[in-house]
């Protein structure tokens, strides 16, 4: 695991966007994973900006989202579909069948299960996936005691996670109770994981993930047996780690071109 401390979470998105520039340039027809809520919006933002200075090209690029509510239309105002139609995909060149989002209106959820699966596989795989964390440990929504090995299926929200996400809706009761998500086997099987997380209300989770044993209580804690994996953290976030000054250390003398 390489973990990045940065002072912001703006500096913590230059590097991702960077990271992911590098990776279009690399391959224009790289499929990129991609994560909602409160945290990507900063690398979302800096990709936009990239895009519209010419510097980052999404024509021939694939999107896959790691999750969606269940029960919402795409065209609702708080479906991942719609958050990423607004914060990203009508500001950039990415082709609208090109970006995936499981469909959270699926009649039979067990077969949109099994087919995103195999639409990830029909295009090679992920190159590089977006990772936010929730203050329980899960990633995309993947909660404690998710199998390790879990792959896209329904999930049960647990209580903390719809009260983090209460904020985004006009009242608890609208907050979904059910998902459907990648597995943490799904996400494990990407070429290269970025994980991002800001502010102090992360700080306990993020030690507890990077540092701490790997258990499916802390399911963000399975990337620790990942072999290329960046947990990009801002000062807050980084602030219960027991190594943040090694961490810093092994970052700050880093050639310059092994950066990203
Ligand atoms: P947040 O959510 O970015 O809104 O904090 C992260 C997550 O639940 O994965």
């Amino acid at each position: 695991m390489e973990v990045i401390i940065q002072d912001t979470p703006e500096d913590c998105a230059r590097i991702g966007a960077s990271i992911i520039a590098s990776t279009l340039r690399r391959k224009a027809h790289a499929v990129l994973g991609l994560a909602t809520g409160s945290t990507p919006l900063v690398l979302y933002r800096e990709m936009i900006r990239l895009h519209a200075a010419g510097e980052l090209d999404f024509s021939m690029a694939t999107s896959f989202n790691l999750d969606e509510y269940i029960g919402l239309a795409p065209d609702h105002p708080c479906s991942y579909r719609y958050f990423m139609e607004e914060n990203l995909f009508k500001h950039i060149n990415i082709r609208p069948e090109r970006t995936h989002v499981p469909d959270g209106n699926a009649v039979d959820v067990d077969a949109a299960c099994k087919a995103y699966e195999l639409s990830i596989r029909s295009v090679g795989g992920i190159d590089i996936q977006v990772l936010g964390i929730g203050t329980d440990g899960h990633i995309a929504f993947n909660e404690p005691v998710s199998s390790l090995g879990s792959r896209t299926r329904i999930k049960t929200l647990h209580e903390d996670t719809r009260e983090d996400n209460a904020r985004f809706f006009d009242s608890m009761d609208e907050v979904p109770t059910h998902c459907i998500t990648m597995g943490v086997g799904t996400i494990m099987e990407c070429r290269q994981l970025l994980l991002f997380a800001f502010g102090k209300a992360k700080a306990e989770i993020i030690a507890r993930a990077v540092e701490g044993p790997i258990t499916a209580m802390v399911p963000a804690s399975a990337l620790q047996l990942h072999q290329d994996v960046k947990i990009i953290l801002d000062t807050a976030a980084a602030r219960k780690l027991e190594h943040g000054d090694y961490f810093r250390h092994v970052y700050e003398n880093k050639p310059e071109w092994q950066r990203h």
